[in-house]
Formats: C-alpha cells, sequence, structure tokens
C-alpha cells in the first residue's frame, strides 16, 4: 500500500462516520450515526401518570426520571417509552365545552418535555413519547373523547399544542419518534360491518379489542391518527411516527386479516397524504400462559407482511407464554424485529434490566450501545 493508499482509505472511513444523525427507518431495521442500531429498553411509562408534564409538575418527577434513565443506561439499554397527555387528565388545557386553549394551565408544558429530552440525552437515552392512550376507560370529562370524535376539537389540539411542541424539539438527538396513540383498540367498536376492509371491524370481534368500551370505529381511531401524524411531518419533516397497537391482529394483511394501519387506510380515513407510520408497533402479552397464534414471539418480522420496521413496545414475563425475561429479549433480537421495550421499568425493572443486560452485546441486529 502506498501513502496516497492509506491516506484515501483514512479519508473514506472517516467519511462515512455520520455523527449527530437523527434515528431514521432504513428496511426493516433503525439507523442512527450511519449505523443499524437495535432499540433496547422499556417503558417507563410514568412517574405521576399523566401529572408527569406541565403544571409545573415536572420539577417533582425529575428526579424519579432521572434515576431510571441511569438504571437503564448501566444496564446497557438505549430507548424508554415515556407516557405524556393519556387521556388529558393534566394536559392539555381544555375550555369547559372540549376545546384545547393552552398546553397546560400553568404553561410549563415544552419547557419540561425539553427538559426531559435533555436529561435523556445526557444518559445517551432514546426516548419515544407516547401521546394519548385507549387502554382504559377514564375520560369522564370526554376530553380525549372529543378530539376523537370532533374533527374541529381535534384542529384545536394539534394547532395550540402539537405544532408548537413539535417546533420546540424537532431535530432533538434524544427524540427517537412519536407514538400517536397507545392501543386504540382497547376502545374499538369490534361490530362494524363495512364494505372497505380498513373500516370493517368484524374480524377483530372476540379478539380481545373493546376491552375498554367498544366507543369508536376505526373512521375516528385513524383520522385521530392520520392528522397528528400529518401535523407532526409538516413540522418536522424528518421526525418517526408510530401507533403502539396492543396486538399485530391489527396491522397485517396476512392471516385473512386487515393492516387498518396501511398508509392507504390511514388517508383514506383523515385524507392527509403525509399521515402515515415510519415503523409498526406491537404489543404482545400471553393468556393463561399462552401467546395467541399472531404473537411476534411465534412469529419473524417478515410474516406480517409489512414493509416497514416493527418494534416490540410491550412485553414481559409474567404475561411471556413461560419464558423468560433474557428468552424474550433474545427472540426479539433475533428474529428480525428492529426493537423491544418491556413494561414496564417502574414496577419490574430489576427483572427487565437483567433481560436488557443480557442481549446488550448482541450483534447481527443492530448495536445497542448508542452515542447520542
Ligand atoms: C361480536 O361478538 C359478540 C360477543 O361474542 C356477539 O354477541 C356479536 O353478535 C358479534 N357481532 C358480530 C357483528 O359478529
Ligand atoms: C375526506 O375527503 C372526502 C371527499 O372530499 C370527504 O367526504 C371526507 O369528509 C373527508 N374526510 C375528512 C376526515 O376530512
Ligand atoms: C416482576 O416480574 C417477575 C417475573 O416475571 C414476577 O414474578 C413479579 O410478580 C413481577 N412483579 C411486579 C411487581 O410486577
Ligand atoms: C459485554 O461486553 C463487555 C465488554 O467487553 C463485558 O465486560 C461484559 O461482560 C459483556 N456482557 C455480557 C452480558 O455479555
Amino acid at each position: 500500500m502506498t501513502l496516497v493508499d492509506i491516506f484515501t482509505l483514512v479519508v473514506l472511513c472517516t467519511s462515512v462516520e455520520v455523527i449527530g444523525s437523527r434515528l431514521s427507518v432504513s428496511g426493516n431495521h433503525f439507523m442512527l450515526n450511519g449505523e443499524h442500531v437495535f432499540l433496547s429498553g422499556g417503558n417507563l411509562p410514568w412517574i405521576q401518570y399523566a401529572y408527569d408534564f406541565g403544571n409545573n409538575q415536572w420539577a417533582g418527577v425529575k428526579t424519579s426520571m432521572e434515576n431510571e434513565m441511569k438504571l437503564l443506561r448501566d444496564a446497557g439499554g438505549n430507548t424508554l417509552r415515556l407516557w405524556i397527555h393519556i387521556q388529558g387528565e393534566s394536559s392539555p388545557q381544555f375550555d369547559l365545552n372540549g376545546y384545547v386553549t393552552a398546553t397546560d394551565r400553568d404553561g410549563t408544558f415544552i419547557d419540561d418535555f425539553k427538559d426531559m429530552l435533555d436529561l435523556a440525552q445526557s444518559y445517551d437515552i432514546l426516548v419515544i413519547p407516547t401521546l394519548w392512550n385507549a387502554a382504559v376507560p377514564q375520560d369522564f370529562e370526554n376530553r380525549l373523547n372529543g378530539l376523537i370524535v370532533n374533527p374541529e376539537k381535534l384542529a384545536s389540539y394539534i394547532q395550540v399544542v402539537l405544532n408548537p411542541l413539535v417546533q420546540a424539539v424537532k431535530a432533538h438527538p434524544a427524540l427517537a419518534a412519536w407514538d400517536v396513540f397507545n392501543e386504540p383498540e382497547g376502545m374499538l367498536d369490534t361490530e362494524v360491518s363495512d364494505l372497505d376492509q380498513c373500516f370493517d371491524t368484524t374480524a377483530l370481534n372476540d379478539s380481545g379489542a373493546g376491552w375498554a368500551g367498544k366507543k369508536y370505529n376505526y373512521q375516528q381511531i385513524l383520522r385521530f391518527v392520520n392528522w397528528q401524524v400529518d401535523a407532526i411531518k409538516q413540522e418536522d419533516p424528518e421526525a418517526l411516527v408510530t401507533v403502539g397497537v396492543w396486538n399485530a391482529k391489527s396491522s397485517t394483511d396476512n392471516f385473512h386479516l386487515a393492516n387498518h394501519y396501511s398508509d392507504d387506510c390511514l388517508i383514506k380515513a383523515g385524507n392527509k397524504s403525509l399521515g402515515v407510520l415510519d415503523f409498526y408497533e406491537f404489543h404482545s402479552y400471553s393468556w393463561k400462559c399462552e401467546f395467541d397464534h399472531l404473537a411476534p414471539f411465534k412469529h419473524q418480522w417478515k410474516d406480517y407482511g409489512i414493509s416497514k420496521p416493527i418494534l416490540i413496545g410491550e412485553f414481559n414475563q409474567m404475561e411471556g407464554g413461560g419464558w423468560t425475561t433474557n428468552q424474550l429479549f433474545d427472540y426479539v433480537y433475533k428474529d428480525g424485529y428492529a426493537g423491544a421495550l418491556s413494561w414496564d421499568l417502574v414496577n419490574n425493572g430489576t427483572d427487565q434490566r437483567a433481560g436488557i443486560a443480557f442481549i446488550k452485546n448482541y450483534t447481527g441486529n443492530g448495536k445497542i450501545d448508542i452515542d447520542i
């Protein structure tokens, strides 16, 4: 090798390193700083349920949140999923008719959120904020409910909260992706017959969907998602967006089912062309110690016929089909999925961080040790 060759080699090697890039999607996986990464970690998911951000609440939970970030980093994890509005208990601020008038009563919400991301970055932790939740029937004030059923109320949320929030945190290195809605199928009406398979839910009757009340059809749920994703993408085209569904059953065209979250279905429901998902997020729990036949632990990424990455965003040993935490993390890493987040770190962190530590040196499906 001549001196010129060595020089060329050095230049080539340094030029492929892209420091400071954001999380992005490539094929069935994530990329960060020019490298394939696997998201490994857990759901925090809150310190004070629905009262972590806004109204000066962050100051009171920051120390606990920092402790969770430190423990996760020490275990070798890189990603946290964190719940934000939930059903609108303390943010955003609604008027008496259910229109959104402010981020929160005291106006600290956006600063709180930014400070959380800065803190996560200091531990090299990526955050997936989960905005809303349909897994429990606690919306007694018709806060979230109004945003789902009334497009004008949803528009008020987007204008008053989502647009300024995304603008304030876009390009933040610790912001991995937005998860717009946790388990919408908790409140899905599973008895809707429709000629359009995007909106027909009869195949999900007796699937378990609708456990928190059969309140919404897919036109409403998908519009709610499509509009928020579109707003995020308009403000920040590089942002990644997903929805954490309770089971793969809602999100595949295989197995005689329909992928309700396809680009086509989302745009049909909301009419907004940017409002499509960058990756899918499946949750999976066993029932009576058995995983259902669509569970990610019985399949590989490619079986669902989806051309985007799939993150396994909730699972645990307690409802893990008799598998150990280590086996669950090991399986997700090795079967083509893009990441593994257990449920949950606050109540069961010792057990789950052991699984995170178990796979921290794995290679072959992306590196886990990241620097942001
Ligand atoms: C859905 O399931 C419920 C409970 O099993 C049943 O009563 C109902 O008739 C089913 N609806 C449809 C549309 O199949
Ligand atoms: C989408 O556009 C169609 C046709 O213009 C219209 O009928 C429908 O109400 C629109 N839907 C939404 C959610 O805006
Ligand atoms: C934590 O996980 C272990 C193992 O799955 C389980 O036995 C235990 O009940 C869990 N504890 C809590 C508080 O969830
Ligand atoms: C991971 O690699 C580090 C550094 O080589 C080593 O100290 C550690 O024991 C390994 N951990 C596991 C769980 O393999």
